[in-house]
């Protein structure tokens, strides 16, 4: 008996493309069904706005199914001109991991949070501009790669902050002007990249993310780097006094401390320590001759 799965493809006008699962014995013709049948959206864009991409059906969906070595239930649906998310896939939404990289991709339904089980999530190169806040619900997702899409700052939904257990998460390649503050949210982030977006500013607050690892912000618009502040030594109980206030001892130690100031800014500049000062701005209080000694008791 002849199985088939269907694809319609409508671009530019309906062409359809049957594949018969018992090729090359059985071979089908196909009478396609009106264009409008697959238009579902909410009567907004006609003709225009539809997608046009492939149609996968529950068969396709199951025969894309996979087992990884390391024995997760797969659904590979990469590369395979998806314009709209199949909603017969919903049937298969005890999946751990999904790949829908490689489509055409606009929105993700709200319905994404179906897959309860995902701990994968792949959606690269597609052409989202935004993500639904059901997002979140993925409770168990460890690694989401949305890299080369369309996403803009205001397309992420703060729910996504809530993805407790994410581990690796992929924004490269997007179209973000800024680092959006949930990401601080995301304590079990280990990778996050956000290479080739629209940055314009170091995403300071990323650093208290305690557990990354991996930080990728290469082709983005920041400014070069300021002058290293952070290797400017700051004592940590530096004191102004007017000379008079000092006694003997105190001034011995004062000079002493600012001998060797001195000799650390002298010193070659090392990569490896804080030892590197600027001693220009500061002003510390025993820069008096010892002649004046006794003018201080
Ligand atoms: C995500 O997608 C990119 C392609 O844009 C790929 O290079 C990368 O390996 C993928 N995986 C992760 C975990 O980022």
């Amino acid at each position: 008996m002849c199985v088939c799965a269907h694809v319609c493809l409508h671009m530019p006008v309906c062409v359809c493309v049957h594949v018969c699962l018992h090729m090359p014995v059985c071979v089908c013709v196909h009478v396609c069904p009106p264009h409008s049948s697959m238009a579902k959206g909410k009567g907004k864009g006609k003709k225009a706005a539809e997608p046009k991409g492939r149609k996968v059906t529950l068969k396709m969906a199951r025969a894309a199914l996979k087992v990884t070595v390391d024995g997760k239930r797969r659904l590979d649906l990469s590369n395979m001109g998806i314009a709209a998310f199949p909603r017969c896939i919903l049937a298969l939404s005890d999946v751990d991991e999904l790949d829908l990289s490689r489509n055409l991709l606009r929105k993700l339904p709200d319905s994404i949070s179906s897959f309860a089980s995902l701990r994968w999530l792949d959606l690269h190169s597609n052409q989202l501009e935004s993500l639904p806040p059901t997002i979140a619900r993925l409770q168990k997702l460890h690694t989401l790669n949305l890299s080369n899409n369309r996403l803009t700052a205001a397309g992420l939904p703060p729910e996504l902050g809530l993805l407790a257990d994410l581990r690796r998460l992929n924004l490269g390649l997007n179209r973000l002007d800024s680092a959006p503050h949930f990401l601080c949210a995301l304590r079990e982030l280990r990778e996050l990249a956000l290479f080739g977006n629209l940055l314009s500013r170091e995403p300071a607050h990323l650093r208290h993310l305690p557990k990354l690892l991996r930080l990728n912000m290469a082709d983005n618009p920041l400014p070069p780097p300021s002058p290293p502040l952070d290797t400017v030594w700051r004592a940590p109980d530096l004191l102004l006094v007017r000379h008079s206030c000092l006694c003997d001892a105190c001034h011995q130690r004062c000079h002493h401390m600012q001998e060797r100031i001195h000799s650390r800014a002298s010193a070659p500049r090392s990569h490896h320590s804080k030892a590197a000062l600027t001693t220009a701005t500061l002003s510390v209080p025993n820069a008096v001759p010892p002649h004046d000694q006794e003018a201080w008791r």
